[in-house]
């Protein structure tokens, strides 16, 4: 048998078990992203054979319900949800994923709520969560969640502190046998993807890579601006004042990085005044990233919305159909496959 006849078999070997998990050919989720990740792109994904992931963010439960009925227009495919834990209407966003009988909700940015994991599941669908660490895996594998995906910090929007070779390192070997794992953060080539599996992963999630696909509703500055950068320009931002906790955000250097700096004094002020407190505090600034990162995507303000991108925004070069996409890094890792069974 040839090796790239044997690196097919291995490949599909290898994404099996994620593609049983998830319902679809191709092991490789589109990540959520804000504003990007709407009925389009995740419909297109899911048409390839991939898994795509509506972004709900800071949809009110009536925008999710129109999103959702909008995307099983454009495919029979299965695609899943992603909700964000401090949306205060969690519950509710909830229960509409179920009504449409959703199969998969992500949980992201946050430990899952009371009662959270619980309602999912007992309406038919498979949990989600993100997992920063072995320790909070461990966690969340006991709370009940059907499959966790690992994130380190190339990646792009929210990120953890831990670098995803690293948290690939000290959670797979332990915890694969276990759940499925999703290896997201720094992907842009099969040969990674490849990697990862082999490790144990049961497959991999991507958002820089498919941010700038053809289906993908960003405005066309945004698109340019990621073909321009190199991995070195997708930077994090820098906190300002130790009372006030913010998750790092890697995105394209401009002056929006300049001014979420002000924005972060602005609301620090608000809380040394007592005028609010952490809780709301924290949420200012997420509707602040939320409302720059629309600027971009949606307006195709580039000096002043916020670019998200991971390092991987080296590898996107062109506009590209989502379906090329997945069958480039599909052919990628057949080939670093094949020259291990060479
Ligand atoms: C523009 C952008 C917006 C994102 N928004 C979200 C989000 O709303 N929720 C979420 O869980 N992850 C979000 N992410 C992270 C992606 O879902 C995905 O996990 C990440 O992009 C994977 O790393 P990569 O960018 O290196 O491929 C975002 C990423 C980007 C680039």
């Amino acid at each position: 048998m040839s090796g790239t006849i044997v690196a097919v078999d291995r490949l599909t070997a290898l994404m099996a078990r994620g593609a049983d998990f998830l319902g679809c050919e191709t092991a490789i989720l589109c990540g959520a992203m804000s504003w990007v990740s709407e009925r389009h792109l995740v419909a297109a994904v899911s048409n390839a054979g991939g898994f795509g992931l509506i972004a709900c963010g800071a949809m009110t439960p009536a925008l999710l319900d129109a999103e959702i009925i909008g995307t099983k227009a454009l495919t029979d495919k299965p695609f899943g949800v992603n909700l964000i834990t401090m949306h205060p209407d969690i519950m509710e966003l909830i229960d509409i994923c179920l009504r449409h009988e959703i199969g998969h909700v992500v949980l992201a940015g946050g430990l899952p709520p009371k009662g959270s994991i619980e309602a999912i599941k007992a309406g038919g669908a498979k949990v989600i969560c993100f997992a920063p660490a072995l320790a909070l895996a461990k966690k969340l594998h006991r709370s009940g969640v059907d499959a966790l995906v690992i994130e380190g910090m190339e990646a792009g929007g929210h990120i953890g502190p831990v670098a995803t070779s690293v948290l690939a390192q000290e959670i797979l070997p332990e915890m694969a046998s276990e759940l499925p794992i999703f290896v997201a953060g720094g992907i842009g080539h099969g040969e990674a993807i490849t990697a990862y599996l082999e490790m144990g992963a049961a497959g991999v999630q991507l958002g820089t890579r498919f941010a700038c696909a053809v289906e993908s509703i960003a405005h066309p500055n945004f698109k340019k601006a990621f073909f321009r950068a190199s991995a070195r320009e997708a930077v994090t931002s820098v906190q300002v004042d130790a009372r006030l906790p913010v998750i790092p955000v890697r995105a394209l250097r401009n002056a929006g990085t300049e001014a979420f700096t002000a924005k972060q004094r602005e609301v620090a002020q608000l809380l040394d005044e007592g005028k609010v407190d952490m809780g709301e505090a924290q949420l200012q600034i997420e509707r602040y990233w939320a409302g720059a990162l629309r600027r971009a995507v949606i307006d195709g303000d580039v000096e002043n919305g916020s670019l998200m991108a991971g390092q991987s925004v080296g590898m996107v070069k062109r506009e590209e159909p989502v379906a090329e996409i997945i069958e480039t890094l599909m052919a990628q890792a057949r080939t670093a496959l094949s020259r291990r069974a060479d």
